[in-house]
């Protein structure tokens, strides 16, 4: 009875952990916690499930700069792209780098996985969603991938950004 008592404890804590990071996920508060924090929560949530090593680079970039709304935005394309490595590369490495050069700010993902064949072209509701959020501040989106030479997501923006299509 005692035992038992324990797990129903644990587990109730475990759902309400769970339940937690679901409504973090859903939306998480570029107000209170901003995007760089944002990102390294996500980053150790994953870690802690997925057998992936995960690394955040970023450079000359202050969130301060950047509106609510566009940090929700960037973090939206690192959450869909962190999922696609976990569903689709089979990567044991993955490194996000967030940075600005000559007036643009740059997103880059990449991770060493299974990678794609570059001329079958699969554009699937996640990758077109990323292309339009980086269309929406005049952005470019590019993929570099190769079959067993892991995949590259790049994203190139205007900084300071501009909004609107
Ligand atoms: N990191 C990655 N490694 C290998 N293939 C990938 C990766 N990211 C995306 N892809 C390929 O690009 C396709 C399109 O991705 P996406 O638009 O997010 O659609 P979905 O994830 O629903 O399949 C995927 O189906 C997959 O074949
Ligand atoms: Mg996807």
């Amino acid at each position: 009875m005692e035992v038992l008592n324990i797990i129903l404890q644990w587990a109730s804590t475990v759902i309400e952990k769970i339940r937690q990071i679901s409504r973090e996920l859903a939306s998480p508060n570029m107000h209170t916690i901003g995007l760089l924090e944002s990102i390294h929560s996500l980053i150790e949530d994953l870690i802690t499930v997925y057998p992936i090593k995960i690394e955040f680079h970023k450079k000359n970039i202050t969130e301060k700069t950047l509106t609510e709304k566009a940090q929700l935005n960037i973090f939206r394309i690192v959450q869909e792209q962190l999922n696609n490595i976990l569903k689709h590369s089979k990567a044991t490495y993955a490194l996000i780098e967030l940075f600005v050069h000559r007036k643009r700010l740059h997103l880059k993902i990449k991770d060493n996985g299974v990678g794609h064949d570059s001329l079958i072209p699969t554009k699937g509701v996640g990758i077109r969603n990323i292309e339009s959020r980086v269309e929406f501040y005049h952005g470019a989106t590019e993929v570099i991938t190769t079959i067993g030479e892991g995949y590259e997501l790049n994203i190139a923006i205007p900084y300071p950004l501009i909004e609107g299509v």
